[in-house]
């Protein structure tokens, strides 16, 4: 089961400025103390302008109904009871669906964040950060009394992240971290589809972040409740870095093979202007009622005479936006030259292509032409694109 985000609204409610979710499964020992903290803290500034959004995935221990009686208290408290799913990182983003603040946050519900930092988090933010995460590996940062294998397991995690997502997980001291914030505006329109735990990553991985801040922490060690963390989400974890990086090759596949359709669309008509032109020079020079001139000559001449119409209209037309990008006439003789000699590469290919497909292939010399002209107007569409109009592009 995976939930988007695309149909988080492109604005916030302009009121509110953050809106915290709180992610909660078995916590009726913590959230109240957990509410009470985060709003003496949050009151004396942000009072009227921040949401605390608790996401209860149906907890047996009915977390979701203690939390609902706290509402009447704090009127800056929503509760979201949710029935048919589980999961950490998909009750965030459920928490955001339902989010009004221009500021999008997440802490855990079990003390384990400590709230003191949010003051400092909000800080940051204001200072132009996209997002802010609380990290246990910079200063001011740390663990209470972890032992080994826990400090080993963290650590081996963040490790297998660098691996296998360099990029995203290389950009912050503390990638598994669970308690940050984040700007709407970097979230907004993108599709959001994380397993398991570590929605950090999620977010690193497809958002659109700029500046990162890191606000140091102790992670503290729990009183009361526990730990809902199983083998099961070390395999998600991992599950859910492969997706990443698997959909950020995807992309960029898409990227370099995505056709131009509006532009091919363009250069076909263009091309098809050029038949015309061809015809009617060809005839002008060659026909005995005009000029008379002799066979080869006309053609070469009408032939050369559609390129440079095909020229001016792709330029001005078809990659317009990429030639008004270089201007001047050396550059635009410089595309014209590439153009015409891909052109005529792409007429030698015509020829080749006729020739293989009649005498190879028995095709009715009409059905081969028509064939060959469709594979070298793709040809000299792509190739143009690469090379004749691409230099301007890559600026
Ligand atoms: N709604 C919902 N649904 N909440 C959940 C679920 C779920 O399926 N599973 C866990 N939670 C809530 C818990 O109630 C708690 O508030 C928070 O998510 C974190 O869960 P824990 O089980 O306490 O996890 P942890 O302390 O081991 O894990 C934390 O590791 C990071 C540091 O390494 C992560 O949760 C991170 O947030 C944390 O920073
Ligand atoms: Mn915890």
């Amino acid at each position: 089961m995976s939930l988007r985000i695309s149909d988080i609204e492109g604005s916030s409610d302009r009121q509110t400025y953050l809106s915290l979710v709180v992610p909660t499964y078995n916590e009726r020992p913590n959230i109240q103390t957990l509410v009470e903290r985060i709003s003496k803290l949050l009151d004396p500034v942000l009072e009227g302008f921040y949401e605390l959004i608790v996401v209860d995935d149906d907890s047996p221990d009915r977390t979701w109904e203690l939390a609902q009686a706290l509402c009447n208290d704090y009127p800056q408290l929503t509760v979201i009871r949710r029935q048919q799913e589980r999961g950490l990182s998909t009750a965030v983003i459920r928490g955001w669906q339902a989010a009004a603040g221009q500021i999008l946050g997440v802490i855990d519900s079990d003390l384990q964040h400590p709230p003191e930092i949010l003051l400092q988090m909000l800080t940051a933010l204001k200072g132009g950060a996209d997002l802010v995460v609380a990290s246990r590996h910079i200063e001011g940062g740390g663990v209470s009394d972890w032992g080994f294998i826990r400090r080993f397991l963290s650590r081996g995690a963040q490790l297998l992240g660098l691996i296998i997502l360099p990029n995203a997980i290389g950009r912050v001291s503390d990638p598994m971290s669970g308690y940050f914030m984040v700007r709407r505006d970097a979230v907004i329109g993108r599709d959001l589809d994380p397993i398991g735990y570590k929605i950090l990553i999620e977010v690193l991985g497809r958002c659109q972040i700029d500046r990162i801040a890191e606000i140091g922490y102790v992670f503290q060690e729990r009183q009361e409740g526990a730990s809902k963390v199983t083998w099961k989400q070390y395999v998600e974890y991992i599950q859910h870095l492969i997706r990443l990086r698997s959909r950020g090759r995807l992309e960029k596949l898409k990227q370099r093979f995505e056709v131009p359709i509006k532009r091919f669309v363009r250069f076909g008509l263009v091309g098809l202007s050029g038949v015309f032109v061809d015809m009617a020079i060809f005839y002008l020079l060659h026909d005995p009622a005009a000029l008379g001139l002799p066979l080869t000559r006309s053609k070469v001449v009408a032939a050369e005479v559609a390129i440079v119409n095909n020229f001016l209209w792709n330029d001005l037309w078809t990659f317009r936006d990429i030639s008004s990008q270089q201007r001047g006439w050396s550059k635009r003789i410089k595309r014209f030259i590439k153009f015409n000699l891909v052109c005529l590469l792409g007429l030698f290919l015509n020829v080749l292509i006729v020739n293989v497909l009649v005498n190879y292939f028995n095709l009715h010399y009409l059905i081969a032409n028509l064939i060959a002209i469709a594979i070298v107007t793709v040809w000299n569409f792509w190739i143009n694109l690469k090379l004749s109009w691409r230099v301007t592009q890559t600026k």
